[in-house]
């Protein structure tokens, strides 16, 4: 579907997402032949720069993280770009953001709010003052989206007073990633799977987001932050939404965030017992990753002495519902791990019993592994028989590689997001009410870790996280996959 001629305004336009991802999206469309000839990308920020010094610095910040760079394609897209320095809580200052507008009903005008979170409620109140709030545009949310309940439904109820909540974007980039939209074909586009996802035949679901990286020059966001508010309440829920909710009657945006909804509802809240049981939280030690010695957390640049905010959050959770009743969930995400590595394990019940000359305790349960980073791809676990004389049944692997399968030109979860943005497609962003009730969630655990003063465990950089961690899996007789 062709898209309709748009202006992309990034507030936040010089900062980190935008010079590391934002542009470097809309360029790859661009080459990609996806953008109408006429449509910009307008961004704004806080500097007075001229037009040829916002230029210099995206030649500097923003075009080291292009992949497949073309010097021709590249002048035409910067023709695109267009700087317009504005102070976001300063009205007077809209006046040359609204005159750079084009202000025609076939002319989309979609308004990125790449800033922090506190600013989302004046900027919309000062396009709306201005005239630029018009019923076609849309905004885009970016993460963080809040940093608790309380700040969550505030975000939502300021930017609801603006904007229709068919017109607002909450982005969470994981459900831009191929795999995850991959998950949907695998779970509804076949038969296969669906009779066999439920409690009766799978025994557990682990989850993984592990980064190699540390907290880099991100120490001011990620020491109020966390891993808890960083990566699990949004991208590892939005994850195990995907593989747990029911199947929704069409892809439609409500039908497939009222499934999402009900299964943030469905999971069991924690209470302060189970969740000191439940969970673990570590902070990074000095160690070494990939052969390179790298510091503590609290020995990184601008870190708080006696930083008690945790890189690291492995947790069981379970969800109430006929369905999954009593099948464990396992959450774990870090930074400075040993590998970076995201993936979903569905694993099955064993085999109930053994025909063949070898104990049912040698059958290796069947999994799927459903593998978003760093390649992309599925991989059915099964026992097959070992070729030759007589009947000895070994693991083996059926294998799905994504870049084998399907040679067509990937795109980057961003390129795919702000593609659906600008067509108007609503399935891969949260509803409010789908954020306020990650948060809900969450809200205990916030909580419970504010009012005690005990620490994160320490674990040592390029590893697996404390061996707490494996201790909590280990209590149920399993292991994290790369454990076994
Ligand atoms: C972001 C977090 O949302 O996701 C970062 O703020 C994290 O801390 C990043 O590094 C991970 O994303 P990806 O796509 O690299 O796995």
């Amino acid at each position: 579907m062709a898209l309709q001629d748009f202006d992309l305004v990034l507030f936040g336009g010089s900062g980190d997402l935008s010079m590391r991802k934002l542009l470097p999206a809309m360029y790859a469309r661009d080459v990609a032949k996806d953008l109408p000839p006429s449509a910009r990308v307008i961004c704004v920020g806080r500097h007075e720069w001229s037009q040829e010094e916002f230029l210099a610095t995206v030649e500097q910040n923003s075009r080291p993280h292009i992949k497949k760079f073309e010097a021709k394609s590249w002048e035409a897209f910067k023709k695109r770009v267009v700087y317009v320095p504005l102070n976001a809580t300063d009205v007077s200052t809209y006046k040359a953001l609204y005159d750079c507008l084009r202000h025609d009903p076939n002319v989309t005008l979609v308004y990125y709010l790449a800033t922090p979170p506190h600013l989302f409620a004046q900027i919309c109140d000062n396009l709306a003052e201005v005239g630029l709030a018009t019923p076609n545009s849309r905004v885009v949310l970016e993460k963080p989206l809040g940093r608790d309940l309380e700040s969550a439904r505030q975000i939502n109820k300021e930017v609801g007073k603006v904007f229709a909540e068919s017109q607002i974007y909450r982005i969470d980039h994981y459900l831009g990633k191929e795999t995850v939209q991959n998950l949907l074909a695998l779970r509804f586009g076949n038969i296969l799977f669906e009779p066999l996802w439920r409690r009766e035949w799978i025994s557990d679901v682990q989850i993984t987001i592990a980064e190699k990286i540390g907290v880099g020059n991100r120490m001011g966001y990620y020491d109020t932050s966390g891993a808890l508010r960083d990566m699990l309440q949004n991208h590892l829920l939005q994850l195990l939404c995907i593989v747990a909710m029911e199947p929704p009657t069409s892809i439609a945006p409500d039908a497939v965030r009222d499934a999402k909804l009900q299964v943030l509802r469905s999971l069991k809240r924690f209470t302060p017992t189970t969740l000191a049981q439940n969970i673990v939280r570590g902070q990074y030690r000095a160690g070494h990753v990939d052969g390179q010695a790298v510091p503590s957390y609290r020995d990184e640049p601008d870190a708080p002495e006696y930083s008690r905010t945790e890189t690291f959050v492995a947790m069981k959770a379970e969800i109430d519902t006929w369905r999954w009743a009593g099948v464990p969930f396992y959450l774990r995400t870090g930074k400075r791990m040993a590998d970076r590595l995201a993936e979903i394990v569905v694993r099955f019940k064993p085999i109930p019993h053994s025909i063949f000359n070898q104990p049912t305790s040698s059958f290796q349960p069947n999994s799927l592994v459903i593998r978003l980073q760093p390649d992309e791809g599925l991989k059915m676990n099964l026992m097959a028989k070992t070729p030759g004389d007589g009947m000895r049944l070994k693991p083996a692997e059926l294998e799905l590689d994504f870049n084998e399968q399907f040679k067509t030109p990937r795109m980057d979860a961003y390129e795919r997001l702000l593609l659906d943005v600008l067509r108007g497609q609503l399935t891969l962003f949260m509803r409010g009410d789908e954020l306020e009730a990650a948060w809900e969630w969450v809200e205990p655990i916030l909580q419970s870790w504010d009012a005690d003063d005990s620490q994160p465990i320490p674990y040592t950089s390029g590893t697996w996280g404390p061996a707490a961690s494996s201790a909590l899996i280990g209590r149920d007789g399993l292991q994290w996959r790369e454990e076994a």
